[in-house]
């Protein structure tokens, strides 16, 4: 893995820290001696990652116990972070869930909590950070997307809805916060084989059409997409923001 000296000692905010591509992230933030906090529900996913990085020999992440889909528990995260380390460089907007859903069992309370666990906390969040980031004249924003809403997708109408916003708040959030030296991008990432995908949805038959719908004819990793953020945080992409990168080893 590439070593990134602008990101030691940066401050970096991960949601859904606790396993899958989030987890990814959180170690792969780590080994580059960031200082890591990373925000999600699953208590013990979290405790196990924060031992498993005690002993790597690196400063370990800050878990903290955070329903995303509550403003109040967002807005109270951000305060604790920001009392203790006084700014945040780089936020990796990541949670999600991607749950199974039929057009007809749609109801008016579904639709906003699928929302909430996939969109809305990416912008609530981002506006939480947004004043220690100008007051800092830097920082750097990655929501995490989907190719969901590209390729043709059944089955969580929803969650392909929000998936799609992303974009939109990314793009429009790089115009934003531009002048102020924030930079905002998108990751799309393909069918990537975390734990909850081995245990839900990865088959036997839908692994075999996953790589032959790929160019590259393996599963992805989440490593592999923690690589692109860290990059994509680093000074190193210094000048590359209002975009969306595609990591589904030529899916789309
Ligand atoms: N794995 C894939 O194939 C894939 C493909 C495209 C996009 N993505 C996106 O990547 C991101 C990570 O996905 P993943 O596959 O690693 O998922 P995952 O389910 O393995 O991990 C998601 C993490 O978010 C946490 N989380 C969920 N709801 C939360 C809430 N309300 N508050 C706090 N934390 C919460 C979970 O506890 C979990 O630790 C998601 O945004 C997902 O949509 C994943």
């Amino acid at each position: 893995m590439a070593s990134y000296p602008s990101l030691r000692d940066r401050v970096v905010v991960v949601t859904g820290g606790a396993s899958g591509i989030g987890e990814a992230i959180v170690e792969a933030f780590a080994l580059q001696e960031a200082r890591v906090v990373f925000l999600d529900v699953h208590d013990s996913a979290a405790n196990q990652l924060v031992r498993k990085l005690e002993g790597a020999g690196v400063t370990p992440p800050i878990y903290v116990h955070c329903d995303l889909t509550e403003a109040a528990a967002i807005k109270a995260s951000i305060e604790g972070i920001l009392e203790q380390f006084d700014t945040v460089d780089v936020l990796v907007n990541n949670a999600g869930n991607d749950t199974r859903h039929s057009i007809e069992k749609v109801t008016s309370e579904y639709w906003d909590q699928v929302m909430a666990v996939n969109l809305k906390h990416q912008f609530f969040m981002a506006q939480g950070v947004i004043p220690s980031m100008k007051k800092a004249g830097r920082g750097s924003i990655i929501n995490m997307s989907s190719i969901s809403w590209v390729i043709p997708s059944t089955g969580l109408p929803v969650y392909v809805t929000a998936k799609a916003a992303i974009v939109g708040l990314t793009r429009t959030l790089a115009h934003e916060l531009g002048a102020h030296n924030i930079r905002v991008n998108c990751v799309m990432p393909g069918a990537i084989q975390t734990k909850r995908q081995e245990e839900l949805w990865f088959t036997e038959e839908y692994k075999a059409e996953i790589v032959a719908r790929q160019a590259l004819k393996r599963l992805i990793q989440p490593h592999e997409v923690a690589s692109l953020v860290l990059f994509l945080a680093s000074d190193d992409s210094s000048a590359i923001t209002n975009q969306n990168f595609v990591i589904d080893g030529g899916w789309v």
